[in-house]
């Protein structure tokens, strides 16, 4: 990693983890002790902390400093709330996330279904009191119908139902690139939304979607590959959890090779997209930088701030 990505993510990763314990959606009703202990179980010590990191870096190529935490919330919570959601026994069946027992085994699944959906729910309040703070609110009818595309049935959610619908034995790139919406479109959300928020112009904004949309695709098929070929005890999560379903993977109609292809050609994509627009800010070659930790092996990544070297022990 180099000195520049080490030092923003020391800049920004004590302040992340305060905004993450803050704005957790805690209940303060009497007999909801579980369901709080559930929420902190999700989101602490969570996984790499990739996408807050990534959504402070696209602010601020449209200007948008410190201000942009809050949405960097709303985008780990989105994450964290699709992961709860992913690994009950109806979804992926998964008993382990991050090398801890999943959270429905620990606190049952009625807990686990209502602490994802406070997640859910707490990111949409989060997004609006930070246009709010941003610039009035005047955008955030534009974010809320931009984060409602990319998390509903279109976007993340219809991914996640083809992921469920298909069957790896009938799937085509079509059905693939259909079903990768499940990883693209939050990627384009943490890209895009304080772009929307802040007002910024629709070249930029296509120019950050885009790459948004690109890392995306690569991160999918870099988890597919992972799925397989890679040790639980590296990715934290069952080994070949998309063979035991039947999912529709990367992989099933491609080669390693050709797969692994296909992911660094969409991260170089997505990077000819930003530079085009972006040629000198000094987040470009960070953002880069991002895009090829994924691509270099998603399971190098262990924690963004150990990555970085530091440890802030908050959890
Ligand atoms: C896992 O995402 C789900 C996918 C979209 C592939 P991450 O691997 O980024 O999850 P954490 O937050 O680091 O555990
Ligand atoms: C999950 O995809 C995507 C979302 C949760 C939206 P996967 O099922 O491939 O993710 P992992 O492998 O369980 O982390
Ligand atoms: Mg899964
Ligand atoms: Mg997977």
């Amino acid at each position: 990693m180099t000195p520049e990505l080490t030092n923003f993510i020391g800049a920004y990763h004590g302040q992340i983890e305060t905004a993450l314990h803050r704005n957790l959606p805690v209940s303060h009703k009497p007999g909801t002790e579980r369901f709080n202990q559930a929420l902190r179980y999700a989101v602490f010590p969570g996984g790499k902390r990739l996408r807050p990191v990534i959504t402070l870096l696209a602010a601020r190529l449209v200007g948008v400093g410190p201000e942009a935490l809050k949405s960097a919330c709303a985008i780990e919570y989105l994450h964290s709330s699709s992961l709860i959601l992913d690994d009950l026994p109806g979804m992926d069946d998964a008993d382990v996330r991050r090398n801890k027992r999943a959270l429905h085994l620990v606190f049952g699944e009625g807990i686990a279904v209502l602490a994802a959906v406070a997640l859910l729910n707490q990111a949409y309040a989060l997004f609006g009191s930070g246009a709010r703070e941003l610039a009035g609110g005047a955008r955030i009818a534009e974010l809320l119908a931009e984060a409602t595309n990319c998390i509903g049935a279109d976007g993340m959610i219809g991914g996640q139902v083809i992921d469920l619908e298909s069957n790896a034995t009938a799937v085509n790139q079509d059905v693939l690139a259909h079903r990768d919406a499940k990883t693209i479109a939050l990627m384009r959300l943490m890209m895009t939304c304080n772009a929307l928020a802040a007002g910024a112009s629709e070249d930029d904004f296509e120019a950050l979607a885009g790459f948004g949309e690109c890392i995306g695709e690569a991160y999918q098929i870099c988890d597919d590959l992972l799925d397989e070929l890679a040790e639980s005890s590296q990715t934290g999560k069952p080994a070949g959890q998309d063979a035991r379903h039947l999912r529709p993977s990367a992989i099933v109609e491609s080669s390693h090779y050709e797969a692994q292809r296909r992911a660094l050609a969409q991260l170089e994509r997505g990077k000819a997209l930003l530079a085009a627009r972006f040629s000198d800010a000094p987040e470009l070659p960070l953002l880069c930088e991002v895009g090829d930790l994924v691509t270099n092996g998603v399971k190098n990544l262990t924690r963004f701030s150990e990555a970085a070297g530091l440890s802030f022990g908050l959890s």
